[in-house]
């Protein structure tokens, strides 16, 4: 397994859209997949922020996870640096994949210079505070209450 930017691996944005879209639609209000794969094609041109990193295995995609500016606009005060869609496909869930995923973006994140990286989830904060991830509130996306989260990753 390897874990990659999507740009080095271009041909699978459209599908990761497709599991993106699927899995987060109902957080936002007018989010089409054409925009979700517009989105993920744009994040394939580049290495820098804003972009996504992949786990591949060989040429098989296994998941992702993006670091953006902004990744709801309700947040868009909260802080300028997001990790965003956290994603493993459901048969390699639960080997360690996701951990590598986060640590790869923490690592990535620290590279590009950020100070202070955030994320939101509505269900997964025990998960991220065993990686390190500090709780810090919560907030109503659509009506769906999600923690509030961040870490240093210098
Ligand atoms: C969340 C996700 C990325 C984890 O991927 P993964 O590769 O299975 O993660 P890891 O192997 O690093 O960690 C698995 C561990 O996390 C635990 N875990 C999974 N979901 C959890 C949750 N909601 N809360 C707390 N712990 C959780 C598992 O029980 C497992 O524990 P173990 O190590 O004691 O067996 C994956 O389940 C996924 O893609 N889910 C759908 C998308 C999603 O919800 N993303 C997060 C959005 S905020």
């Amino acid at each position: 397994m390897a874990i990659r930017f999507l740009a080095d691996a271009p041909g699978h944005a459209d599908t990761l859209a497709g599991w993106h879209h699927a899995q987060w639609q109902h957080l936002y209000e007018g989010w089409t997949l054409e925009q979700t794969r517009e989105e993920l094609r744009d994040h394939a041109t580049r290495r820098t922020r804003p972009t996504t990193l992949v786990a591949l295995e060989g040429e098989r995609l296994l998941g992702s996870v993006s670091l953006v500016d902004e990744d709801a606009p309700e947040l868009r005060d909260q802080g300028d640096a997001w990790l965003a869609s956290l994603y493993v496909v459901p048969e390699a869930r639960g080997t360690g994949l996701g951990k590598q995923l986060v640590q790869a973006l923490v690592d990535f994140a620290a590279g590009q210079g950020v100070a202070r990286l955030w994320l939101f989830t509505p269900d997964h904060a025990d998960y991220y505070a065993r990686l390190g991830w500090r709780p810090q509130g919560e907030a109503s996306l659509r009506g769906t209450r999600v923690h509030l989260m961040d870490i240093l990753p210098a």
